[in-house]
């Protein structure tokens, strides 16, 4: 995470692939307590199986229109300095981002915050305790559909993902 910061982030801001953006103490702002990257997403639900996508349905949209894709913003990174970390902080961070992008302001619509969280038990608890939710209840699942076109995805074995993507509705938050 420290690498991407340090060497990749002003990139991805110039090629328009993700914004980076970090806090840092007022009394001493050479001190960065948390940066986090954001850029636009979606999940496209209607080919999720039916159960899935009318599972989501049933969740999102009660009476509006129901969409086969739903926009979001991507928090495509986040990283908490160890010296600030385990003080809630990192729960602050993902609150703002999801205020700053559901409100009446915001200059796009973004139903969902998207994150495709780290396959590890303190960040995906992490996560689960801000609000978020797989979108895929297992990991097999997971794999089959972002291996959908593959030949392993036939093969019933399970494959450790690197990653779990997870969505947290914004609307149920406000
Ligand atoms: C995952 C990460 C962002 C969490 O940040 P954090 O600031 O430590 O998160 P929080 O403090 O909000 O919550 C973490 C824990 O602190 C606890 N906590 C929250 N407020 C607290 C407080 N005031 N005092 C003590 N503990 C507190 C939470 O209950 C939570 O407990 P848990 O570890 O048992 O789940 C951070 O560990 C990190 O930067 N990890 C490395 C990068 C990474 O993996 N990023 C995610 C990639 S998708």
């Amino acid at each position: 995470m420290d690498e991407f910061f340090y060497k990749d982030a002003l990139d991805y801001t110039r090629f328009c692939m993700g914004k980076s953006y970090c806090f840092r103490l007022i009394e001493d702002p050479t001190v960065i307590v948390a940066c986090f990257t954001v850029s636009n997403d979606s999940i496209r639900i209607f080919d999720l199986g039916s159960s899935k996508k009318n599972r989501m349905w049933k969740e999102i949209s009660n009476r509006e229109k129901r969409l086969s894709r739903y926009p979001g913003i991507l928090i495509g990174r986040l990283a908490i300095s160890k010296d600030f970390a385990h003080q809630g902080i990192g729960s602050d961070v993902v609150r703002f981002v999801k205020e700053w992008f559901v409100d009446e302001d915001n200059k796009s619509g973004c139903r969902l915050a998207i994150v495709d969280a780290k396959n590890s038990s303190h960040v995906l608890s992490f996560y689960e305790k801000n609000g978020f939710k797989f979108l895929f209840k297992t990991e097999e699942d997971e794999y089959s559909y972002m291996h959908i076109h593959e030949r392993e995805s036939r093969e019933k074995s399970l494959h450790k993902l690197n990653t779990r993507l997870m969505y947290c509705d914004l609307l149920s938050e406000v």
